[in-house]
């Protein structure tokens, strides 16, 4: 068993530390507090790479594994988790989804650009009433012969306001249940896609949330991903992969607050020594150093596995939720280490305290990923496979 990174690995992962110290982390509490769309920091991270991590350079990506991807999360998450979402949704949910299900032609007109950070995409499948319950889409797809007339309200959208092209869960035959259900390719300039309200939120601030309507959006049947039907397999699918991309940014949120809290606390003296030197924080430390450490483990785990074409749903489950909640408990912790420095802004951990939050919701609640992982459990799966299927066989 091997823990080491690869050079590859090392250089991506100094490169976007690098990136966040200095470009994000100057500007990042102006951005959260104005909730303003980082539209320059995009840019940069595209020019980077960042924007399309896996996709092969055929379709103007970075062909780099999902390794590489989960430590420019881990990153830039430290510093900005509303960069790091917009990246996440981008690489997990929309590049991810057209290189492994969609037609040449479509990848040759979207992917090319949306893995060169051209155009930013988003993947609309929340629905007011179908958050969590997923299967009960509202949207529909009428099928019209050459063409689906979509209509519906989608919410929740990470990317709603500033992305060139949508991957639109909707439902085309309701009578065939979640098997009725298509992935289309919307572009945003089409007549009839609406961006309604901007979210005003507690954390991931300067990324853009918004509500998204589409009245009778003629979308051509070219741009329909998969076989009829397919769509509600094509989002769990994707999710499963984008939840790596959540759990590695709830890593570096926890990672990024416990090294805020090391700092501070051998720089701030009570009682005649630094606040480190008390066994009451150093104690906190320790803690957050070991959950830090082991959510660590388990996010590179999911993504080795996904890079071993191992089946790493329950892997990806497990470490979204244990990552977002060791990122919530280990950011409060921070700013109590922080004590009323922690609680205003030029301190930083208040936000990534707030950033925290969201790992726990979207992209599946923990809720959902307990259902995930359960359902894995009563069918058979103890414990996760320790090593890939090629290894397996030969035993
Ligand atoms: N891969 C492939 N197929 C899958 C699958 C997976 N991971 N999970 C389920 N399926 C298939 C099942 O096999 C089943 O197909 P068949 O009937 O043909 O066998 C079908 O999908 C339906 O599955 P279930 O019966 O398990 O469906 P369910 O209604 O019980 O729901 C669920 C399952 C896991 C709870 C699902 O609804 C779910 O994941 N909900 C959460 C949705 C979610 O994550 N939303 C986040 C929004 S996106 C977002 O946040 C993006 C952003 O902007 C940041």
């Amino acid at each position: 068993m091997f823990f080491e990174l690869n050079e590859e690995q090392l250089a991506v992962r100094d490169a976007a530390r690098d990136f966040a110290q200095n470009e994000l982390k100057p500007t990042v509490i102006d951005r959260d507090r104005e909730m303003r769309f980082p539209k320059e920091e995009v840019r940069k991270m595209a020019e980077m790479g960042f924007m399309g991590m896996m996709v092969s350079p055929e379709y103007g990506g970075s062909g780099m594994d999902t390794i590489s991807y989960v430590l420019a999360m881990e990153e830039i998450s430290k510093i900005d988790a509303s960069c790091s979402v917009i990246m996440s949704v981008n690489n997990s949910l929309v590049c991810w989804g057209l290189e492994t299900y969609g037609t040449e032609a479509q990848k040759q007109k979207y992917l090319t650009r949306l893995a060169t950070g051209e155009w930013i995409g988003a993947f609309c499948l929340s629905e007011p009433e179908a958050g969590s319950d997923a299967t009960s889409q509202r949207t529909t797809a009428v099928d019209m012969g050459d063409h689906y007339l979509l209509n519906g309200t989608k919410n929740w959208i990470t990317n709603g306001g500033s992305s060139s092209v949508h991957l639109v869960i909707a439902q085309t035959n309701p009578e065939k249940g979640h098997r009725g259900i298509n992935a289309l390719i919307v572009e945003t300039s089409w007549p009839g896609v609406t961006i309604g309200t901007k979210e005003d939120k507690l954390g991931i601030r300067s990324s853009d949330t918004h509500t998204i309507m589409y009245t009778d959006v003629k979308v051509p049947k070219e741009n329909r991903i998969g076989d009829d039907g397919f769509g509600f397999k094509f989002a769990m699918k994707t999710l499963s992969g984008g939840r790596i991309g959540i759990a590695a940014q709830a890593l570096g949120i926890g990672a990024g607050a416990y090294e805020l809290a090391v700092a501070y606390s051998k720089e701030r003296e009570t009682f005649g020594k630094p606040i480190s030197q008390h066994q009451a924080i150093a104690f906190k430390l320790a803690d957050m150093a070991t959950e830090v450490e082991a959510a660590r483990l388990m996010v590179y785990r999911a993504a080795w596995m996904k890079d071993q074409h191992m089946d790493y749903g329950m892997a990806s489950a497990m470490a979204k939720v244990f990552a977002s909640e060791v990122a919530m408990k280990t950011a409060t912790q921070a700013v109590q280490v922080h004590g009323g420095y922690g609680y205003v802004k030029e301190y930083h951990v208040e936000r990534l305290m707030r950033d925290a939050k969201i790992t726990e919701i979207y992209e599946g609640t923990s809720e959902i990923q307990r259902i995930v992982i359960s359902r894995e459990i009563l069918q058979g799966q103890l414990y996760l496979p320790y090593m890939p299927p090629s290894a397996q066989t030969s035993h």
